[in-house]
């Protein structure tokens, strides 16, 4: 099997994640932080480690500003109703959003609580930061924007968008879904209110675990109330961090595999990791280009782009493509990408979407030529059917 869906999901992890999650299932079975014994101390210490982990991978002032989540989406909605619901006002974000961005920023606006705004990316995927301080209001209570997209990989001008969000003392929440792990990303240097993070992409550790850190002084409305293992005899949330927005019991066996995957990231060196992958995504873009009606959608090459390309195929629906890929062993991901106004954006709202390519530290070249092989076969077949 050649799979090429790690924005979905990176797969396979590496051999440690699984390792530290069975430990963790074995070992370490107590609820962190809610006991007085022995094992919830140990149990506590790994959650406190992995928190650790993930502050210095985003230069977090503070570790305790990072919150473990169940993934991206409930650090999104976390971020988005914890802000704004309280505070209302005008809220800009991209058309390159992912509806775990859009959908409760959507939701919001239902509800008549914020006006949203979305600054329509070029058909390259790309926003323009100086169009984003053009639209800017006095009662701008939010920028909302993912840093690489997760349909073509292309990467927002995250340092100038941060500095007017700076400047202009907006706060700024940044979807670090797809790029974390391959790109670096400094919440102090950027000044960035609140950031998204996602377990299992490329930070190669399992489902069901993400994070999400918040700026010190940030004054968010938990999105859950419950139990959080210390001041029980308050009627509400405390204020301090992590346990103002972690109510309920953590997914220790997530958190375990994360912290492995995080020590294996560091040691494979997400630089070297990023350099690998666009190699991969560039023999592929060269090669299948060549190939008849095929037409790449990889951000641009003079811009900054992830290892995320996608693929519309002349006379293919994306999912017919990605079935016909699938019986030869290639997985990949047809569709929307759950990002439906990024196609509106790159031109292929039309045709349901595209074919998206995500190669992993774990792909070879091997498995490319493989894939490349793989499509010449299914258009030739096509054509021959023709
Ligand atoms: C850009 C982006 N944001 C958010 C998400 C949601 O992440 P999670 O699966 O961790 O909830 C994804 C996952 O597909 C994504 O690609």
């Amino acid at each position: 099997m050649i799979y090429l869906d790690n924005a979905a999901g990176s797969h396979p992890k590496p051999t440690v994640v699984a390792n530290a999650m069975y430990r963790a299932m074995t070992e370490l079975g107590a609820s962190p932080g809610r006991g007085r014994h022995a094992l919830a101390r140990h149990t506590a210490s790994l959650v406190e480690q992995v928190r650790g982990q993930l502050a210095r991978l985003i230069h977090a002032p503070d570790a305790e500003q990072v919150v473990f989540t169940a993934g991206a989406t409930m650090s999104l909605n976390m971020a988005v109703f914890g802000w704004l619901f309280p505070r209302g006002g005008h809220v800009l974000s991209t058309s390159m959003e992912h509806n775990a961005m859009i959908r409760p920023l959507r939701s919001l606006e239902q509800q008549g609580r914020i006006r949203l705004e979305l600054l329509q990316a070029d058909r390259w995927g790309y926003v323009d930061a100086a169009e984003l301080l053009h639209h800017i209001r006095p009662d701008t209570s939010l920028v909302a924007i993912s840093h690489g997209s997760n349909v073509n990989g292309a990467v927002q001008p995250l340092e100038e968008i941060a500095a007017i969000c700076s400047r202009m003392g907006i706060p700024l929440l940044v979807d670090a879904s797809q790029s974390l792990g391959l790109l670096p990303i400094d919440v102090q240097k950027l000044d960035i209110a609140m950031l998204a993070m996602a377990g299992h992409k490329a930070l190669y550790g399992p489902a069901g675990v993400g994070a999400l850190y918040v700026r010190p002084g940030m004054e968010l409305l938990p999105l859950l109330s419950g139990g959080t293992g210390g001041q029980s005899e308050l009627p509400a949330m405390p204020e301090e961090y992590p346990q103002h927005l972690e109510a309920g019991s953590l997914n220790v066996c997530g958190i375990a595999g994360l912290g492995a995957a995080l020590d294996f990231l560091e040691a494979a060196d997400p630089g070297k990791i990023y350099q690998h992958c666009m190699k991969l995504c560039a023999m592929l873009a060269d090669q299948a280009a060549v190939l008849p009606g095929v037409k790449i959608h990889w951000g641009r090459k003079d811009r900054p782009r992830l290892p995320v390309l996608a693929m519309e195929i002349y006379g293919f629906s994306p999912e017919e493509a990605a079935e016909a890929l699938d019986a030869l062993g290639v997985c990949v991901r047809a569709g929307y990408q759950c990002a439906p106004l990024a196609h509106e954006s790159l031109g292929s709202l039309e045709q349901d979407g595209l074919i998206r390519f995500s190669p992993s530290r774990f792909t070879g070249s091997e498995d490319i030529r493989l894939c490349v092989l793989a499509l010449d076969k299914i258009i030739r077949e096509k054509d021959g059917s023709r």
